[in-house]
């Protein structure tokens, strides 16, 4: 976990948080020990608004790997509170990441407070539901 935290601290001051200055980093750990990193990044048109969580689980997803190579993700920012993931963030969660992986919401200082993807979007809408 505090690898991750450390390559999290390390692109958070590329997040692109122009109109929020709210920057939020996350980092992912495959199987094979890669780690990937996302940052937000926003827009003028507010809703086109990419979340740290979906930056870095979309880049895994580019480079080829899939649900079952990802085992845990942080989340953090330069708040000395935790952040949970958004509504939106979740949802893409419950599809990219397995129910068990396990995410670590971490503040500024390093307080850690983790949960099972599966716990954030309960009765999460699937692809089973089409
Ligand atoms: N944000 C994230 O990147 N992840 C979250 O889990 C919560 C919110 C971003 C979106 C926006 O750029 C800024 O934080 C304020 O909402």
């Amino acid at each position: 976990m505090n690898d991750l935290f450390e390559k999290a601290k390390e692109v958070l001051p590329h997040s692109y948080a122009h109109y929020s200055k709210f920057k939020v980093a996350a980092a992912i750990r495959l199987q094979d020990g890669k780690i990937i990193t996302g940052v937000n990044v926003e827009n003028a048109s507010f809703g086109l608004t990419n979340c740290a969580e979906r930056t870095a689980l979309f880049t895994a997803f580019t480079q080829g790997y899939r649900k079952e190579d990802i085992t845990e993700m942080v989340v953090t920012t330069e708040k000395d509170y935790i952040i949970s993931p958004c509504g939106a963030c979740r949802q893409v969660m419950s599809e990219l990441m397995t129910p068990d992986a396990l995410i670590h919401m971490v503040t500024k200082s390093g307080k850690v407070t983790t949960v099972k993807n599966k716990e954030l979007l309960p009765l999460a809408f699937q692809e089973s539901d089409l």
